[in-house]
């Protein structure tokens, strides 16, 4: 099974894929994800680490739906739960034996107390679910998040959201806040870690005391900013961070939705720092497919009123047959198979090879991430940092796709973020596209 090479490039997009695309965007609202838009492919299926086309293009796929498909596509064992799923019973908010599994399940990998787990649809909708949990525990009312963080586009989320996709869409919710995140290669202090003394965490206190009412309810924050570009926070950030919401009576909320269930190389990402929230949000990889999220807390937290009244949190998707077995298999196998190890080790393994690029070509600012969450700086030059032009950014993506791979880029950073199950050879196989495509753009595309 392999990727079509540099010598033997397909039409990408090709013929089918273009005339169904022109298709339907004539009848598709805009503002659909961007990979979808600029890629023009129209998929006909996956299968593991590859996605292919309806012109018959085979693709590596280091995107996996931002996240999503922890199993890669078409996992034999998720078809097939789905599949008997489907035919017993697919809708309502009766629990069913898998739901019972699965929440069982979720208690024994989460860290510390968190026991009790509450399931949703989208990955906003747990955010905002949390939001309002976090409220109801501290009956205060106000949120802080961070620069840089993306927590979903409903309102509350909004509020706490740290990059631009909030722009045009104020009012904000009063109450909302944000902090300096550990962005260490764009520090926003233009500090040098760890002589900087973490001001970045610190700063969360100043917002604190000086920006709220002192009536926080929570702290919400990505252990490692995923929309963001893959960013992991220095050591003794997300600590120090955990700390300053605790001393100011706020729910720490951490938002696993991307960084969940094995993506890092741990079950999950608060534990490469020994951090337990008080909430964590999960979402994308749970259900390896299946718009499924939720949040997971303690007893105490999550008993509180009016958040634990019958029907005062549910939603009618929530927890539904169908993605409480979606998130069973996918969890199970993430267990069975020992993806999280996998990830870890490969993950090592990616960096180490990814890691060359930036000596080797000037437009790599930095390479960074944990496990299979990681991210590429592409900038004009290392010395400015400046981030490299859109249109040279978006070359770079057509160049993968046009060589058999697919890549996030946007705001010139690349996320990569394949499945947990791909393997060494493919994951190798993608980086050497990966390699090809900066080549080609090193040698044909004014960049500086
Ligand atoms: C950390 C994080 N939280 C929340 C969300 C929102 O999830 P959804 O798109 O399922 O609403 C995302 C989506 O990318 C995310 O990355």
């Amino acid at each position: 099974m392999s990727v079509k090479g540099s010598g033997d490039r397909p039409e990408v997009p090709g013929p089918e894929s273009r005339r169904l695309h022109a298709e339907e965007q004539r009848y598709l609202a805009p503002g659909v994800q961007s990979i979808a838009l600029v890629s023009g492919i129209v998929l006909e299926r996956g299968e593991g680490p590859y996605l292919i086309d309806v012109d018959g293009n085979r693709y590596i796929d280091f995107f996996a739906g931002v996240s999503v498909a922890s199993l890669g596509h078409a996992h034999p064992r998720y078809v097939a739960a789905l599949k008997r799923q489907l035919e017993r019973l697919h809708v309502g908010s009766f629990s069913t034996p898998d739901r019972v599994e699965l929440v069982k399940l979720i208690a024994s990998v989460a860290p510390g107390d968190l026991r009790r787990t509450q399931l949703f649809s989208s990955g906003a909708e747990a955010v905002e679910a949390a939001l309002r949990l976090a409220k109801a525990h501290t009956r205060k009312f106000e949120v802080v998040g961070f620069w840089g963080g993306f927590h979903g586009k409903t309102l509350g989320a909004l509020g706490v959201m740290g990059d631009d996709f909030k722009v045009d869409h104020g009012p904000l919710p009063p109450g909302s806040y944000l902090s300096t995140y550990g962005y260490c290669y764009r520090c926003p202090f233009h500090l040098t870690y760890p002589s900087c003394g973490l001001l970045c965490a610190e700063w969360l206190d100043k917002v604190i005391r000086n920006q709220t009412t002192g009536h926080v309810a929570a702290v919400i924050v990505e252990p490692i900013q995923g929309t963001a570009g893959n960013i992991v926070p220095p050591p003794g950030f997300l600590a120090a961070v955990r700390e300053i919401a605790s001393r100011h009576g706020a729910v720490f909320i951490a938002d696993e939705i991307i960084s969940g269930f094995g993506r890092t190389g741990k079950m999950f990402a608060c534990e490469h720092e020994g951090v337990i929230p008080d909430i964590m949000t999960v979402g994308k990889g749970l259900g390896g497919g299946f718009p499924v999220s939720g949040l997971i807390s303690t007893d105490a937290i999550t008993a509180a009123r009016p958040f634990s009244l019958p029907s005062a949190s549910s939603s009618s998707f929530g927890g539904n047959p169908l993605a409480a077995t979606a998130a069973l298999v996918t969890l199970r196998t993430i267990l069975e198979e020992g993806l999280v190890e996998h990830v870890e080790k490969l993950g090592d393994l990616m960096l180490e090879r990814l890691r060359p690029l930036q000596e080797r070509f000037e437009f790599v600012g930095e390479v960074r991430g944990k496990g299979l969450m990681i991210g590429i700086e592409l900038v004009k030059d290392k010395q400015s940092r400046e981030p490299l032009a859109p249109p040279v950014a978006q070359a770079v993506f057509q160049e993968a796709l046009r060589r058999g791979l697919v890549i996030m880029v946007s705001d010139s950073r690349i996320r990569i973020n394949p499945a947990l199950t791909i393997t060494e050879e493919v994951a190798e196989q993608g980086i050497g596209l990966l390699e090809e495509s900066f080549a080609h753009i090193d040698a044909h595309v004014p960049h500086r």
